[in-house]
């Protein structure tokens, strides 16, 4: 049996697949984003906020700091990454971890024309969780059969978790987008303000609820390109009465791909799809009607030579938010993005940044609280955090 063959496992559906990414009814490898129900996503919720509190006070921070500091974690990012590699890495510095890292693999053994799934096992000997991102698609989940295949001939396996593949998949960014979307439809900035808050914006918005179930996300971009939109969609179809609109200039490089829309439709989604944020969608004007507002960059570092033809005679101002259009959008709506932002073209100009529906950058940190909790649950550690956090709230 050759160990590194996969073109056959790759090949099935999705959802046949599920089971062998867990282990005990816990998480065990992060591939998919449909990995994780609305349920585990609660609780993860409440992780993140219990490290984010603990982590504030000396106390909080250094007990947090031992949870799991017997435990190594390689960081093995072969494709450019700020935000992705540097919150992990924060992530396993407030939990303790040891890390490791190889970016650059002109620095490793692939220049000696070592494979990378001989790079991986090399990993998983030295390290206790690989959190990898590549350019080539499938490979986290390559890498996540070739562990349970070692695991079942009794050698060495560690959990692999996808920090984003090629374009097709990028989960541990929809967990972050979750969780920021869950406290924005808590609306509990301060607690004591919270209850004002919402019932002021309920006598203007009468069908706000709380949480994320009854809205309408639109996402504004390259859809077709972009691995952020693909995961966080399959995890937002998971709630009750939730409408998506995409919105993409009118390319088929740029449009949501057949394969998400039609499962999003297979799912009882209602799917829309725009050419600009100025568009009406069922008779009513789009900005107005949406409860949140996920930008995205056009992904230029994959166009053809075709699309760059094409892209320069395209009408791509319909995708770029600007303050008139931020006016035209509901009070509590939060405008996010996964961030880099395209600093010459501008999809998301900075005169933005101070509107308080801005949410980017708090997104963005809270990728720090949200890859923690993950951590926590795949080294099932949640008892532990639950008598820290205890310990703590005991002695304040
Ligand atoms: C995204 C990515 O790498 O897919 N960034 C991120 O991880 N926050 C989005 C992008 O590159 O446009």
């Amino acid at each position: 049996m050759d160990l590194y063959q996969y073109d056959d496992r790759l090949e099935r559906p999705a959802r046949t697949k599920m089971s062998e990414f867990s282990r005990d009814g816990r998480i065990r490898h992060v591939v998919f984003a449909c990995q994780f129900d609305v349920k585990r996503l609660e609780v993860l919720h409440d992780v993140a906020n219990k490290v984010r509190e603990m982590a504030r006070s000396r106390e909080g921070a250094v007990k947090l700091a031992n949870l799991l500091s017997y435990r190594r974690a390689m960081l093995y990012f072969t494709q450019p990454s700020t935000r992705t590699f540097l919150s992990f890495m924060a992530a396993c510095q407030i939990l303790g971890f040891k890390v490791g890292e190889v970016r650059d693999p002109r620095t490793s053994s692939f220049v000696k024309r070592e494979s990378q799934f001989d790079s991986i096992r090399m990993f998983s000997s030295y390290f206790d969780v690989i959190i990898m991102r590549t350019e080539k698609p499938r490979l986290a989940e390559c890498c996540a059969y070739l562990m349970n295949d070692l695991d079942s001939f009794g050698q060495r396996a560690v959990p692999v978790v996808n920090a984003g593949s090629g374009a097709d998949e990028h989960p541990t960014q929809a967990l972050l987008d979750i969780y920021t979307l869950q406290r924005t439809y808590s609306f509990d900035e301060t607690s004591t303000h919270r209850e004002s808050r919402y019932s002021e914006l309920r006598e203007k918005y009468p069908e706000l609820t709380l949480g994320l179930d009854n809205k309408t996300y639109a996402f504004s971009g390259d859809m077709g390109r972009g691995r952020t939109v693909r995961s966080l969609a399959q995890l937002l179809a998971q709630y009750e009465n939730v409408r998506m609109i995409f919105v993409t200039p009118d390319h088929p490089t740029l449009k949501l791909g057949a394969d998400i829309r039609d499962s999003l439709i297979d799912r009882g989604i209602e799917v829309r799809e725009a050419n600009s944020l100025d568009a009406k969608v069922d008779g009513k004007p789009l900005l107005s009607s949406i409860d949140c507002l996920y930008m995205t960059r056009v992904q230029r570092e994959h166009d053809t030579e075709q699309d760059v033809e094409d892209f320069a005679k395209l009408d791509m101002s319909g995708c770029q938010l600007t303050l008139e259009r931020v006016e035209r959008m509901k009070d509590f709506a939060p405008i996010l993005h996964p961030f880099p932002r395209d600093s010459v073209y501008q999809e998301l100009p900075t005169e933005i940044d101070t509107d308080s529906r801005a949410m980017y950058f708090r997104q963005a940190r809270n990728g720090v609280w949200a890859r923690a909790a993950l951590l926590i649950h795949l080294f099932d550690v949640e008892h532990e955090l639950d008598a820290l956090y205890d310990s703590v709230a005991t002695n304040t």
